[in-house]
């Protein structure tokens, strides 16, 4: 029994991956009680701001989000009486939009631009909304180095547990780098020799040294000079395509029974690819899953089977923040 929702975030299972030689578990961090990893990072900022009294009742919390950290906000502000304020970019899913207004949040919708640190960004646009909103705090997990710690209190020492403390390899997507950069430096700390592997899109911002383009991957993809990224914790950091995890999408839901969002199909792409040159019969590697397959329903990506159409599925969903 749990007091709250707030207690049952966190203590997701971790299930090895069939058809494959190799041992790769799969964190299923969309069992979450909002859908994604971000329900840990969203609320360890909350309560980092209630405890040091910058959030106290009657304040107004507004963020920036590609959609799972403005989701996680909205779900955690309605259990605690919060009003969210979500700036996002008009790219985000219908199914993410629709689940922010679901959970009461406020959106605000901005046009996309090539870059996070664009003045016109959705990012830039909350940074304002906040400056002119009295009794407002902005969570900022772009920019806010708690952001990490939040996933090296909680996600890394669940990892460590429930492997026992066998895990070998650690891979995740990197968007602004909390997930891998926390998780990362907690499991170097108890064991140097664990292998840390980040995903990036093979276009992103970082990948093309500030020259990114178009890719279909939410959620996915290191498109500013993040601070929150530590690479100091990483050992490698895997490029993905549209075309290497996209195709992986219906095969995972339809072989595996696993309904996963495109970031976790980047990083199952790269887990395979990974393990089957690096990782030996004993070695454990352990991956994130980070959201669902039914936030991303209506580009059907689930249903489309030939090359041709998913690739003219990927060109009509592109994104670049
Ligand atoms: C589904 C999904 N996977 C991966 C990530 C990347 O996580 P991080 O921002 O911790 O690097 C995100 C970020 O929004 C996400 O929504």
């Amino acid at each position: 029994m749990q007091e709250t929702l707030l207690h049952a975030i966190g203590n997701t299972p971790l299930v090895r991956l069939p058809h494959t030689s190799k041992k790769l578990y799969a964190k299923l961090e969309y069992l979450n009680p909002g859908g994604s990893v971000k329900d840990r990072s969203a609320l360890f900022l909350i309560m980092q701001a209630e405890r040091r009294g910058q959030l106290k009742p009657g304040s107004i919390i507004i963020d920036a989000s590609s959609g799972n950290q403005g989701i996680a906000t909205a779900m955690i502000g309605a259990i605690k009486g919060y009003h969210v304020i979500i700036c996002v970019s008009e790219k985000i899913s219908a199914e993410k939009l629709a689940t922010l207004r679901a959970y009461g949040a406020e959106v605000r919708i901005f046009a996309a631009t090539d870059y996070l640190d664009d003045p016109h960004s959705y990012h830039a646009q909350a940074v304002a909304l906040h400056q002119r909103t009295p009794n407002s705090y902005m969570p900022d997990q772009y920019f806010n180095p708690e952001n990490a710690l939040a996933h090296y209190h909680l996600l890394g020492p669940e990892i460590w547990q429930q492997t026992q403390g066998t895990i070998t390899h650690f891979f995740a997507a990197a968007g602004t780098g909390g997930t891998i950069s926390g998780v990362g430096r907690y499991l170097k700390e108890r064991n140097a020799n664990i292998k840390v592997i980040a995903v990036d899109a093979a276009t992103s911002y970082r990948a093309t040294n500030g020259n990114p383009q178009p890719y279909a991957i939410e959620g996915m993809g290191i498109d500013f000079n993040s601070p929150v990224l530590d690479t100091e914790y990483i050992d490698e950091i895997l490029l993905a395509h549209d075309a290497d995890a996209l195709p992986l999408l219906a095969q995972l839901a339809q072989q595996q029974g696993l309904l996963v969002g495109p970031s976790s199909a980047a990083v199952a792409w790269a887990a395979q690819s990974y393990a089957a040159e690096h990782m030996h019969a004993d070695d454990v590697g352990v991956l994130i899953f980070g959201d669902s397959g039914r936030a991303y329903l209506s580009k059907s990506f689930y249903t489309t089977n030939t090359p041709e159409a998913r690739s003219k599925e990927a060109q009509n969903s592109l994104t670049l923040v």
